[in-house]
C-alpha cells in the first residue's frame, strides 16, 4: 500500500472550475454602496484632486449620474453635501432645503427603488468643521446631540431609505431612533458609523466635503487606532441603542477589527473602504506599478472575507462595471 507522503492541497486548485467551485468569497454588485458628494451650485461636476475619478456634482448633473449608477445595478448610494455657506452650528445640515435633502429628493424622483443612505454628521456644515457643535471650546457631546437628531429627522422627511451618523458622539443611536420613531419613521433604519477611528486614511475625503478641522483634530470623540477591544465596545452599545448596521471604518489596516466585530455582533456589518484607501491605489495604478482592477478586487474580497456584509466604496461603479463584464 503506498503511504500518504503530504497533502495535495493543489489538487482542489487545478483548473479555473475547480477553482470557481471552491470560492469562498465573492463579490457581487449587491454588496456595494457607492459614496457621493452633492455640492450646491450650478453646473458643478469638480473632480476632486486627491481622488481621481471622484467628483463633487451640483444636482443639475445628479438625475444623469444616478439613472448611470441605477443601470449598472447598485442597489444604494451614500450622500454627502458641500453648502455654499458654513456656520457655527452647521445650519446647512438640517434645513428643509439643505444639499443632501434637495439631492434625497431627486434621487426618489428619478430612481425610487435606489436607496438613499444620507451621512449624518455636521463636519461639512460647520465653520470650524467638528462633527459636533462647540460650547466652551470643546466639542460638547450632549449639545451636539439635539442637531444631529434635527439632521437624522430631516434627511428622513426627504425620503431618505437609511439613516447614517457617523458624527461620533456618544447616544446618537438612541436619540436618533427615539425621534424616528416618535416622528412616525419606525420602519427606517439606522446605519451607524459605530467603529470609526481617527484615521489619516480620511485625508482625501475631506478635500472631496471639504470639512478638515479648522482647530484641533477628531481626537476626542473618534478612536484610537490602537484599541481593540474598545471596537467591540462601541459596536456593543450601539446595538443596545437599536443600530441596525454596524460600519467599521476604515477598512483595509482594520481587517482584524471587522472581523472582531463581525463575531462579536449579529447584525450586518458594513465596511468603509475610505478615501485615503481609494488614492492610494489610484495614485499606484496611475504609475502603472500594480493592476488597479486586480487590487480592488482582491481587497474588497479581504473585506467580505474578514466579515463584512456590505462595502461602502468609491470604486463602487468599476466594479459594477467590471462584474459586468
Ligand atoms: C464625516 C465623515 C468622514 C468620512 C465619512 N464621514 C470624515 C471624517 O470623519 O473626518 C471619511 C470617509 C472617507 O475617508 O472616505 N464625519
Amino acid at each position: 500500500m503506498q503511504q500518504f507522503e503530504f497533502a495535495r492541497h493543489r489538487r482542489l486548485r487545478s483548473s479555473e472550475a475547480m477553482r470557481a467551485l471552491l470560492k469562498e468569497t465573492d463579490i457581487t454588485v449587491n454588496d456595494l454602496i457607492y459614496p457621493m458628494f452633492i455640492i450646491e451650485g450650478e453646473n458643478i461636476k469638480n473632480e476632486v484632486s486627491s481622488m481621481p475619478g471622484v467628483f463633487q456634482i451640483s444636482l443639475d448633473h445628479l438625475a444623469n449620474e444616478i439613472t448611470e449608477i441605477h443601470q449598472l445595478g447598485i442597489r444604494a448610494v451614500m450622500l454627502f453635501g458641500i453648502p455654499k455657506e458654513k456656520d457655527e452650528e452647521g445650519t446647512g445640515a438640517y434645513a428643509e432645503d439643505g444639499i443632501v435633502q434637495q439631492a434625497t429628493r431627486l434621487i426618489k424622483e428619478t430612481c425610487p427603488d435606489l436607496l438613499v443612505v444620507a451621512d449624518t454628521c455636521l463636519c461639512e456644515y460647520t465653520s470650524h468643521g467638528h462633527c459636533g457643535v462647540i460650547r466652551e471650546q470643546e466639542v460638547d457631546n450632549d449639545a451636539s446631540l439635539s442637531f444631529i437628531v434635527q439632521t437624522a429627522l430631516s434627511q428622513a422627511e426627504a425620503g431618505a431609505d437609511i439613516i447614517a451618523p457617523s458624527n461620533m458622539m456618544d447616544g446618537f443611536v438612541k436619540v436618533i431612533r427615539k425621534a424616528l420613531d416618535e416622528a412616525g419613521y419606525k420602519e427606517i433604519p439606522i446605519m451607524s458609523y459605530a467603529v470609526k477611528y481617527a484615521s489619516a486614511f480620511y485625508g482625501p475625503f475631506r478635500d472631496a466635503a471639504d470639512s478638515t478641522p479648522q482647530f484641533g483634530d477628531r481626537k476626542t470623540y473618534q478612536m484610537d487606532p490602537s484599541n481593540r477591544i474598545e471596537a467591540i465596545r462601541e459596536a456593543e452599545t450601539d446595538v443596545a441603542e437599536g443600530a441596525d448596521f454596524i460600519i467599521v471604518k476604515p477598512a483595509l489596516a482594520y481587517l482584524d477589527i471587522l472581523r472582531d466585530v463581525r463575531n462579536a455582533v449579529n447584525l450586518p456589518v458594513v465596511a468603509y473602504n475610505v478615501s485615503g484607501e481609494y488614492s492610494m491605489i489610484k495614485a499606484a495604478a496611475k504609475n502603472n506599478w500594480i493592476d488597479e482592477k486586480a487590487v480592488v478586487m482582491e481587497k474588497l474580497t479581504a473585506m467580505k472575507r474578514a466579515g463584512a456584509q456590505l462595502i461602502l466604496t468609491y470604486f463602487a461603479k468599476d466594479v459594477a462595471t467590471w462584474l459586468k463584464e
